[in-house]
């Protein structure tokens, strides 16, 4: 399908746009919940030792805050390229603080993805994340900058507001 897309970002998009968008929303997913529970075998971490980064998980009931991107077809090519370490394209619909509600794709590593690494206990996440490095830089900046770039949309998110104070 050509034209343009919504594409809501939840975790590094909202705060590295390296690809081109005629417009950025402020917008809420509904049923899912973003967590540090994908491993990072290209950008903050390698495959021997992978960082942890954000994936969505199914949610009932609970809303996901992040920021929405109008996107030419073209620059698919870019994100599905930037996204391909277990990130697959999941049609959803993105809701608006205006009550706008319009159908558009989010980036989700799912369960299955080689690269899934799920939950752990506080203090293995941040040893991970400490020591956790790959080509895009430290996997401890891509958590400070998701937390600072969500206090900037002014998205409360304890999960990475938490880590970041860890982390600190
Ligand atoms: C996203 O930002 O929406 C996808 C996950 C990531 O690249 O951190």
């Amino acid at each position: 399908m050509q034209g343009m897309h919504w594409v809501f970002g939840y975790g590094s998009l909202i705060w590295k746009q390296d690809f081109p968008f005629v417009a950025a929303r402020s917008a809420r997913i509904d049923g899912w919940m973003r967590r540090f529970w994908q491993g990072s075998h290209d950008h903050r971490g390698v495959p021997d030792d992978p960082g942890r980064v954000v994936t969505l998980i199914e949610a009932p009931g609970q809303s996901c805050y992040g920021c929405a991107f109008l996107i030419g077809h073209d620059v698919f090519e870019h994100l599905d390229h930037r996204e391909k370490n277990g990130y697959e394209r999941h049609e959803l619909a993105i809701h608006f603080k205006d009550g706008q509600v319009v159908d558009g794709v989010t980036y989700v590593a799912a369960v299955n993805n080689i690269a899934f690494l799920g939950d752990a206990p506080m203090s293995e996440m941040l040893e991970q994340i400490r020591r956790c490095e790959g080509a895009s830089g430290r996997n401890v900046d891509y958590v400070l900058e998701l937390a600072r770039a969500l206090r900037d949309l002014g998205v409360e998110d304890p999960h990475v507001f938490d880590l970041e104070t860890k982390l600190a």
